[in-house]
């Protein structure tokens, strides 16, 4: 198979920032995507229907002319989210609340502290069929990095599916086989998205032979056998697995750092990393449904107008991209060429 036709796919997991930052990143998943499912940790975060609204517009004015691009609006939820915040975010069409544990990665300092006191507001969000995003770890100093998403899936997610039996989740970025496993078994209100770093490395890219900052993202990468995992999930056809990149662009000197911040840039390569990781194990023919049909089935969303095309063929992205206001970022993996490239 050296070409793939695919419905213009749906990034269901991705931090588009603001201002200078989000013009200069926009276009990249404006190019490959036709909608996207956007996060809303913000700087401050988007807490509000309202807040949700005005970042639309921003993004919107910040589209390359022509562009045919729908961003679908998230709420980030803190503890002082009222309830009544539920309904006014279905009416305007927002598409899931995104819990961050306060403290789990990159701003979600106004995360939650303590879900259970957020019942009220969960209850209606089951009552009314809104997702719940979940970043999936819990943050106790006294649980390993490693096991942070199987401890969150255990000891949090798996009662709160118990008292809540109709509540929509989505296990974001999902990087372990212990969390592939929670979801396979969860039933269709549960699902996860995948990212094409989690899919295409392990730990071992990230601290064999010198610590690589660029490849340093929450949930961290885990062991050879949850990548293998996430693949299998992947490339099932099992419609709870499906793609959101969480490509979240930070400044190089940001990541380059004693204290260096979370997150991996892959919009402006997206499909292609993906195409990489599921031709690597012979089923790039699950790619389409993977990105293109499982999420908007999720979510209710419309399949969009267009098609787009993959080609086999090696190409060497940029190392540096420009990130606003003179600053730049990585992309992750651009060390080697892909060997996959969306044709224009
Ligand atoms: C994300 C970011 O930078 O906003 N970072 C990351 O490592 N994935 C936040 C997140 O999704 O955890
Ligand atoms: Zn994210």
């Amino acid at each position: 198979m050296d070409r793939l036709t695919l419905p213009r796919p749906l990034d269901a997991h991705l931090h588009l920032r603001d201002g200078a930052a989000l013009a200069a990143v926009l276009p990249d998943s404006a190019r490959q995507f036709a909608d996207a499912v956007v996060m809303p940790n913000l700087k401050p975060p988007v807490r509000s229907t309202a807040d949700a609204l005005a970042y639309r517009q921003r993004i919107v004015a910040a589209l390359p002319e022509g562009a045919d691009f729908q961003p679908h609006m998230t709420l980030y939820l803190t503890d002082q989210t009222p309830p009544d915040e539920v309904e006014k975010a279905v009416a305007a069409g927002i598409v899931g609340v995104k819990l961050y544990p306060a403290g789990a990665t990159t701003n979600s300092a106004e995360g939650v502290t303590d879900l259970d006191a957020l019942r009220p507001v969960l209850a209606e969000l089951s009552r009314l069929g809104l997702p719940l995003l979940i970043h999936g770890e819990v943050t106790h100093d006294s649980v390993d990095i490693f096991d942070r998403e199987r401890v969150f899936v255990e000891t949090v997610l798996s009662p709160l599916l118990d008292a809540l039996p109709d509540l929509p989740v989505v296990l974001e970025h999902v990087t372990s086989a212990a969390g592939v496993a929670f979801v396979r078994a969860a039933g269709p209100r549960v699902a996860a998205t995948l990212t094409a770093h989690h899919l295409l490395v392990d730990r071992n890219a990230l601290l064999v032979g010198g610590i690589r900052p660029h490849y340093y993202c929450l949930p961290i990468l885990k062991r050879r056998e949850d990548r293998e995992a996430l693949l299998e999930a992947a490339t099932s056809g099992d419609p709870a697995f499906f793609l959101g990149t969480d490509s979240a662009p930070h400044a190089v000197d940001a990541k380059e750092a004693a204290c260096g911040c979370a997150g991996c840039y892959t919009a402006h390569a997206a499909l292609e990393l993906y195409a990489e990781a599921f031709d690597g194990v012979g089923c790039l023919d699950r790619l389409p449904f993977f990105a293109a049909t499982a999420g908007r089935r999720f979510y209710g969303l419309p399949a969009p107008a267009g098609r787009l095309t993959l080609a086999r063929g090696e190409w060497q992205p940029p190392s540096q991209l420009p990130f606003g206001e003179g600053r730049s970022l990585r992309p992750f993996r651009s060390e080697a060429p892909l060997s996959w490239r969306v044709l224009a």
